[in-house]
């Protein structure tokens, strides 16, 4: 069973939407599980204390690196071996790769920022990846962790079935997927690309393939060069 650990100090956060639909299912079917961590319960003092004004200066607040640290050490001895993920919005941008490796291994612990964000001796004292779901703040990393997770989830084993097998998923092949028709094939006096109604496979194919270069070619310059890149290799001895 896939083990999500999640250290918040929103735990009924969780598993909020991931207990409905294919991951909810997924969840009754112990194909995986999530466990909440307060991160306020590994507080010493008094107050219960997680974070403190930034060093230096400025606003908000600092998640503790003692606090945080106790709670990685918690999750680590109650399923050892779990990669440790920070979400913030400092972190390497998640990647349908990293989602790959991380659905295929035992579980993640994720680790959920409020605040400014987390002390950075925690990515010194631990072995903790920081990582971002995408370039604009969140209030803090719950969400971040969701879309972690369903990412995750609808890969794990017999999660979703026929439709998750397909090489023609956005990012399967560094491209965004075709697009998608269905019935009424007359909408609003649209209709649809007759190709797709020809029977042909091998024209339905190639046609799927070229909307798919267009369409990344337009909408992410960004994936396209990189795709353009891994393909186009340089003459070897050109320079
Ligand atoms: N926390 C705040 N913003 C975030 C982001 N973009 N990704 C992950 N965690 C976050």
């Amino acid at each position: 069973m896939f083990i999500a650990q999640i250290i918040t100090l929103y735990p009924d956060m969780f598993p909020g939407p991931l207990g409905q639909s294919l991951a909810g299912r997924a969840l009754r079917e112990e194909r995986w599980r999530c466990d909440a961590i307060q991160l306020r319960d590994f507080a010493t003092d008094r107050h219960r204390s997680v974070d403190d004004t930034p060093a230096g200066g400025g606003a908000g607040m600092v998640l503790r690196a003692d606090v945080l640290a106790r709670a990685v050490d918690h999750a680590a001895a109650m399923a050892p071996g779990l990669p440790v993920l920070a979400l913030t919005p400092r972190g390497a941008p998640l990647t349908q790769d990293r989602v790959r490796q991380l659905a295929a291994g035992p579980g993640v612990t994720l680790l959920c920022g409020r605040f400014e964000g987390f002390d950075e001796r925690l990515f010194e004292g631990r072995a903790v990846e920081p990582v971002s779901i995408g370039d604009y703040v969140l209030s803090g990393g719950e969400m971040g962790a969701l879309v972690l997770l369903d990412a995750c989830v609808r890969l794990l084993p017999g999660v979703m079935g026929a439709a998750s097998s397909g090489d023609d998923e956005s990012f399967e092949q560094g491209l965004l997927e075709y697009p998608h028709y269905t019935r009424p094939f007359e909408w609003e006096g649209r209709t649809i690309p007759e190709v797709l109604r020809s029977g042909d496979h091998a024209r339905i194919a190639a046609w799927r393939k070229s909307m798919a270069e267009t369409d990344t070619r337009l909408r992410r310059p960004d994936l396209w060069e990189r795709h353009e890149g891994a393909r186009v290799q340089p003459p070897s001895g050109a320079r």
